[in-house]
């Protein structure tokens, strides 16, 4: 899951950049005449008016013809192979190293306990990284499925998670928060094996204690309590059958009957799963909604105004007249009011016709009416 997630954020990484780049050098020459003549500022650039298509997002017709869009590149295989760094259940990604409980627990108080406080208790919004495993309790998906007396393990790592790999994978890529990435191979395995020392696991059948020291081949025979409790498989070469006969054999969930209507006696009974509740969150996450607040009445153009004419009008940076500025409003209305809709409309100097909006006539009316009286 990781890997295809992984191949997925650099294509799209490296399309996003080279599109950009493409549309922007590809065809907007710093400076000079266009095709109509005209020249749009937008942000202080200039862009070219192609087709009477304007703007830097205009789409560029020349780049898909029969193929498509042909924005971008293919990511090389070394680019791939420099986010690919994802650690598998079966030890793809993992590499040598070792490190024991004891350096561990050192690199730990140094580095983790100030979030996820000591000996992995979590709290305060910050995950527990050590609750127990399942062997003992055998609060495990499975054992709760086939026995109404067992609760759902905590979903932490020693009793919910089903591979130890995405530990060793999700503390080097993104732990410690503030600086993922910045641990060695043997730090993680040291902290690896502090998170095995405190869960209490066991590996090959020998309890992780304080003087245990873990390594790759260590490592690849954990086996994780809850394990077998995710159904259906979908991993492996035949998950997508897998998944297909599971589903078609309704023994597998519900009361085991097919039923679409009437499928009850009465209430049926709601298993509610336990776990990690969201008011372990301190303080909580949301309080209140609050919605922005409505000031007074709704004024015709002003919203329009804000989407669309702000960005240059807001201030007379642009060489615009500024909104609240009397006297270049003044200047503006000498034109007599039908002049200033029309180079509203049909454009002047860097005014861009209509603000480079699709809006119809009215509408742009309607702004400048707004414009007018908001500089009163
Ligand atoms: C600045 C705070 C901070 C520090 C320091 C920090 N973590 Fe975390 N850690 C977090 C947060 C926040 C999450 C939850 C992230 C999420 O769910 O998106 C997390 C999640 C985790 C998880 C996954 C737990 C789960 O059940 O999902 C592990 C494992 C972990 N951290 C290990 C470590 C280790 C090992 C260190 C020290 C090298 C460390 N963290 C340092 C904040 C921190
Ligand atoms: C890209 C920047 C930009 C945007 C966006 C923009 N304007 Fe302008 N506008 C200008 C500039 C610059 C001027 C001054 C033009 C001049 O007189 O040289 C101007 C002038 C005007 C004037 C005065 C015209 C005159 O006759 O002097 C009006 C009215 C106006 N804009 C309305 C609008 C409206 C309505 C919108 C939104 C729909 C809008 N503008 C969006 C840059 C912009």
């Amino acid at each position: 899951m990781f890997k295809s997630y992984h191949k997925l954020l650099v294509s799209a990484a490296v399309v996003v950049s080279a599109a950009t780049s493409a549309a922007v050098a590809g065809d907007a020459p710093a400076s000079g005449t266009y095709e109509n003549g005209k020249k749009v500022i937008d942000g202080g650039a200039t862009y070219p008016v192609v087709k009477g298509k304007t703007s830097a997002y205009h789409v560029n017709e020349k780049a898909h013809g029969k193929g498509g869009f042909t924005f971008g590149r293919k990511p090389t295989d070394n680019e791939i192979k420099a986010w690919d760094i994802d650690v598998m259940p079966d030890g793809t990604g993992l590499p040598e190293g070792s490190g024991t409980v004891e350096d561990g627990d050192e690199i730990y108080e140094e580095k983790c306990a100030s979030c996820h406080f000591d000996f992995g208790a979590g709290g305060a919004g910050y995950p527990a990284l050590a609750k127990g495993n399942a062997y003992k309790n055998v609060a495990t998906l499975k054992h709760q499925r086939t026995d109404d007396t067992v609760d759902a393990p905590n979903r932490v790592f020693g009793s919910y998670w089903p591979k130890a790999s995405t530990l060793w994978w999700y503390i080097k890529t993104a732990m410690p928060h503030p600086a993922p990435l910045s641990l060695t191979d043997d730090e993680v395995y040291a902290l690896v094996a502090y998170m095995l020392y405190l869960n209490e696991m066991e590996i090959d059948g020998e309890l992780v204690d304080d003087e245990y020291e873990l390594d790759r081949e260590k490592f690849l025979k954990i086996k994780m309590p809850n394990e077998d409790g995710f159904e259906p498989n979908i991993d492996g070469e035949h998950a997508l059958e897998d998944v297909r006969k599971y589903y078609n054999d309704f023994s597998n969930y519900g009361n085991g009957t097919r039923c679409m209507k009437n499928c009850f006696d009465g209430e049926p009974e709601i298993a509610r799963i336990q776990g990690v509740g969201i008011s372990d969150y301190d303080p909580p996450l949301v309080t209140e909604k609050s919605m922005p607040a409505k000031t007074g009445e709704e004024v015709a153009g002003k919203k329009e105004y804000e989407a669309s004419c702000a960005v240059c009008h807001a201030t007379d940076a642009m060489g615009a007249p500024a909104v609240g500025d009397q006297k270049a409003w003044g200047a503006v209305m000498e034109k007599g009011i039908d002049q200033v809709y029309h180079n509203a409309i049909h454009g002047i100097n860097a005014m861009p016709p209509k603000g480079g909006t699709a809006l119809s006539d009215e509408k742009i009316k309607e702004i400048v009416d707004y414009m007018i009286n908001a500089s009163k």
